[in-house]
């Protein structure tokens, strides 16, 4: 696993987290993504929100959730009051995962061997960022941080007891919402994305 990788323990911040992590070959998927898509954030936050890994978009700008469920993401964050500036935001998979189709990349879902390989990068940037909550965007990372019984659809929007933080949430992840094809259910899976971040902002206080 990525355990290796990690600077001693007094020294694991975020930026030399960053560092050691954009040499990590822990899992194959260093072979075929462009880099390793870290975290970013402040260092200390008081909402830490985790998605699953890096898409197409986010593969080439090295950045999380830049591409178009990111932008879903942003959308949602200010209708939820929330400032992303004030979020750390991350995935569970630091590399994207992806097929040829074409000429485009396709997403594949993370296997349990990557996820298991990638897990202490993202356990190390809770551990470093301390936030009071986190919201697990997906069953990716709700079954990595949660349980992996954990089931989107029935166990959503519930603040959860956890050993990483204060509390911890799972609710559905912004991509699920842009496959929804009809508009009216495109819309309501929005506002109730939308409730479950309220949901959590309110927490914060
Ligand atoms: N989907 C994710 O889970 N994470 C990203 O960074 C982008 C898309």
């Amino acid at each position: 696993t990525a355990a290796r990788f990690l600077p001693p323990l007094p020294e694991r911040t975020i930026p030399a987290l960053r560092e050691a992590a954009s040499g990590c070959t822990a899992c194959p998927l260093h072979l075929t993504g462009t880099q390793t898509v870290f975290g970013e954030g402040p260092e200390r936050a008081p909402l830490m929100l985790v998605g699953e890994q890096p898409g197409d978009k986010e593969d080439l700008a090295g950045r999380p959730f830049v591409g178009p469920a990111g932008q879903l993401l942003d959308r949602a964050l200010v209708d939820a009051g929330i400032d992303r500036a004030q979020v750390y935001v991350t995935n569970t998979v630091k590399h994207f995962k992806w097929v040829q189709k074409g000429r485009r990349r396709i997403h594949e879902k993370p296997g349990r061997l990557e996820i298991v390989a990638c897990v202490p990068w993202l356990e190390s940037e809770i551990a470093a960022v301390t936030p009071t909550g986190i919201v697990c965007l997906g069953a990716t990372a709700a079954t990595a941080l949660i349980s992996r019984d954990f089931k989107v659809t029935q166990d959503r929007g519930e603040i959860l007891a956890t050993p990483y933080a204060g509390w911890i949430m799972g609710t559905i992840h912004p991509s699920a919402l842009l496959r929804i094809e009809d508009p009216a259910m495109a819309e309501a899976g929005y506002a109730r994305f939308v409730s479950d971040l309220v949901k959590a902002q309110e927490r914060l206080a």
